[in-house]
């Protein structure tokens, strides 16, 4: 059963993610509230899409690291909607204080946007990008023979995310700004639901302005990096992926399917990953003419956990791309972006 949803509060849509996921809702003839913290990004974005630009509104909001003093900008950002898809979140392992700028502004931007959602009675449904990274226990090891369901949480405490290395605190991050979101409900009980996505790795082709390669998101970079020629080839701190464009369109169908609400989804392809794997299918394809990395043969056939795909097949139509076919798009599409900035 689906509900009539007119317009959505999407955060995080100038991003790779979040692009894929305005594009699934635009085609669904919703009109989407692009809230960015720079309106020249929205105006880019929109630019690329103009046949959509009359349901395309911009709306400019704080970074999540503002004081928490600062009026709440989503207060005027749900008026008039009927749900909002909530990607936006701090993912970069670039940073010098993990906790001020990775877990604090992760959980505000959680608690902004259902303070907000509450004043608006339409609101039906929130949908939140969380990450495998609430769910995984690195304890349990690579597997395989074990398989990851929305039951499952990251064990991390609060106080070891806060004082680990960025990796770590980002894994702490989405955990505890996830939570925050579930409390919400439960203490609140607000008139809308839940639901949340919580997506290993993610690869795939990119629909938001990229400006160069070196701008490609933090996923999709170590691909490029792999077909520049990094040698020796990264290796994977997870072997579970998802393509961006099957993770976007579970987004949107969740945000429309009544009967969903409440689940928490563990998205991922079906077909497990290395980064082997994808300089092998690089080069394979004819694409991989700069592929140099050693390519080791036990890295082949990667083994591992699993993740309940299915739920989210059975759920919401979803049927999951492979990972060569996902390597092949993005490579192809990635060396059309520039190689510097202009
Ligand atoms: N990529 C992956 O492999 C992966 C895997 C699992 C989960 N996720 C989750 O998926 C979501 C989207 O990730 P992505 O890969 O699409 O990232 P992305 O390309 O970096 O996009 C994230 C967007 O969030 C907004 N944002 C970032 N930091 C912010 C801050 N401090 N305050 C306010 N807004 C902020 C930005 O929008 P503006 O610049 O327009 O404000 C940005 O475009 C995130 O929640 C991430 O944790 C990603």
């Amino acid at each position: 059963m689906t509900w009539d949803i007119k317009k959505v509060l999407v955060t995080g849509g100038t991003g790779f993610i979040g692009a894929h996921i305005v594009d699934n809702l635009l085609g669904l003839g919703i009109t989407v509230r692009l809230a960015t913290r720079s309106m020249a990004k929205a105006e880019e974005f929109i630019a690329q899409r103009q046949k959509f630009a009359d349901r395309i509104e911009p709306f400019q909001i704080e970074d999540f690291c503002s004081s928490s003093d600062q009026p709440n900008p989503f207060l005027e950002a749900v008026k008039g909607c009927d749900g909002i898809i909530h990607a936006a979140s701090p993912l970069s392992y670039d940073v010098t204080n993990a906790e001020e700028e990775l877990i604090k502004p992760a959980i505000r931007g959680v608690k902004i946007v259902l303070e907000a959602a509450i004043t608006e009675p339409k609101i039906k449904r929130i949908v939140l990008t969380s990450s495998f990274a609430s769910v995984m226990d690195v304890a349990r090891g690579p597997g395989p023979g074990f398989t990851y369901t929305g039951e499952d949480w990251n064990p991390l405490t609060y106080e070891e995310s806060a004082k680990a290395d960025a990796v770590i605190a980002y894994r702490g991050s989405k955990k505890f700004a996830e939570l925050e979101a579930w409390n919400f409900i439960k203490h609140n009980k607000p008139g809308f639901d839940l639901v949340t996505f919580c997506p290993p790795m993610t690869f795939g082709p990119v629909v938001h302005p990229v400006e160069n390669v070196e701008s490609l998101n933090l996923s999709n970079r170590i691909l490029w990096d792999i077909y520049a020629g990094a040698d020796p080839l990264p290796v994977s701190r997870v072997p579970v992926w998802v393509d961006v464009r099957d993770l976007a369109l579970a987004h949107a169908r969740s945000l429309i399917t009544e009967t969903v609400g409440g689940r928490r989804y563990v998205p991922s392809s079906p077909d497990k990953f290395s980064y082997a794997l994808a300089a092998k299918i690089m080069k394979d394809s004819g694409l991989g003419e700069t592929v140099t990395g050693t390519i080791p043969e036990s890295d082949l056939n990667p083994l591992g956990y699993d993740l309940d795909w299915q739920s989210v097949t059975r759920d919401l139509g979803v049927n999951f791309h492979g990972f060569e076919e996902c390597v092949v798009d993005s490579i192809t599409q990635f060396k059309t972006i520039p190689r510097e900035s202009k």
